[in-house]
């Protein structure tokens, strides 16, 4: 395993991200940010919009337990999976600063088994391989498993990872998934790993692909309008949970005009909303809104995209 240890490293320093911020970072409050924001999504969005503004506002672990969650939710406006913003904010109400104990970080919220080896690993230099989406699918090729279950997983992922230099071994295979064991047409003849790779004659047989159908949803979003403004409620039920957004009804109002529709893809299923809007004349409730107000608030991507459907028809 050395040598393969020593092509991996070399890989790393003549092909790896290195600048990346987290990457870069010592604070473990950081790399834990970091990690909890790719958790379901892309190093480019994360950079480009997210990680920085989010530290900005929310300095420390400290600053971050002390705000509002309403703030917290506007920070990760637009980056979906919202829970995640949630238990970072429950996270940081509960302790001062984190454990560096994978047992002990599994036991905080949202932190699940590969964000605690993440953290331990990235923040506090252990000797602790990551599962991370791209590290799974390289090590279902390394050992020919079509349908691996997690234990299997794991244990190749203990058995391979260098312990000697943890951090640059478990970045360097994340990048290694992403750019060179790829899902179609890999590059094998380029994986510091092919000297140990069984499947590499036919890697794409390894995971398994998923078919996946998602179902479709469809809603009726009513907006309703007075004088310049919209009515928007903070949501109490499960999905979305304190972002604000617009009424789904069952029936719109006849004197509705229908004014378009808009999609989304979540990750289980497709929403479909069929926007109407109603003018008011004498609103019973309080929550009205002009379009900068609504810049303030944390609104989710259907409702962003409603919002600018309403502005495009008006
Ligand atoms: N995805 C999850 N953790 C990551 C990291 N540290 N660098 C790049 N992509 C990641």
């Amino acid at each position: 395993m050395q040598k393969i240890h020593q092509k991996i490293q070399d890989w790393y320093q003549n092909h790896g991200r290195l600048d990346l911020p987290w990457r870069m970072a010592t604070d473990p409050y950081h790399i834990y940010l970091s990690e909890v924001m790719l958790q379901q999504t892309q190093v480019k969005t994360v950079l480009d919009r997210y990680y920085f503004p989010f530290l900005e506002k929310f300095p420390t672990l400290k600053a971050l337990g002390e705000a509002p969650l309403d703030d917290v939710l506007k920070m990760w406006e637009g980056l979906g999976y919202y829970n995640r913003a949630k238990n970072l904010h429950k996270t940081a109400t509960l302790v001062g600063e984190l454990p560096n104990d994978i047992n002990e970080l599994i036991k905080l919220p949202g932190i699940g088994k590969n964000t605690a080896h993440a953290v331990a690993t990235f923040a506090f230099n252990q000797p602790v391989p990551i599962m991370e989406a791209n590290v799974k699918r390289i090590l279902c090729r390394l050992h020919k498993l079509k349908i691996p279950n997690d234990k299997q997983l794991w244990d190749i992922a203990y058995g391979v990872v260098d312990k000697e230099n943890p951090f640059d071994y478990n970045q360097a295979m994340m990048d290694i998934g992403a750019t060179i064991c790829l899902p179609k047409n890999p590059k094998c003849e380029l994986c510091p790993l092919n000297d140990i790779c069984k499947g590499q004659k036919e890697p794409t047989l390894y995971p398994t692909k998923k078919k996946r159908v998602v179902p479709t949803r469809e809603q009726n979003i009513l907006i309703n309008v007075y004088d310049d403004t919209l009515l928007l409620t903070q949501r109490q039920g499960k999905f979305l949970h304190g972002l604000w957004g617009f009424e789904s009804v069952d029936v719109p109002v006849c004197a509705a005009e229908y004014i378009g529709e808009v999609t989304h893809a979540y990750t289980h299923f497709k929403l479909i909303c069929k926007v109407y809007v109603y003018y008011e004349n004498s609103p019973e409730q309080m929550d009205y809104f002009n379009e900068e107000e609504i810049q303030k608030l944390a609104i989710s991507k259907v409702d962003e995209k409603i919002v600018k459907l309403f502005l495009a028809t008006m």
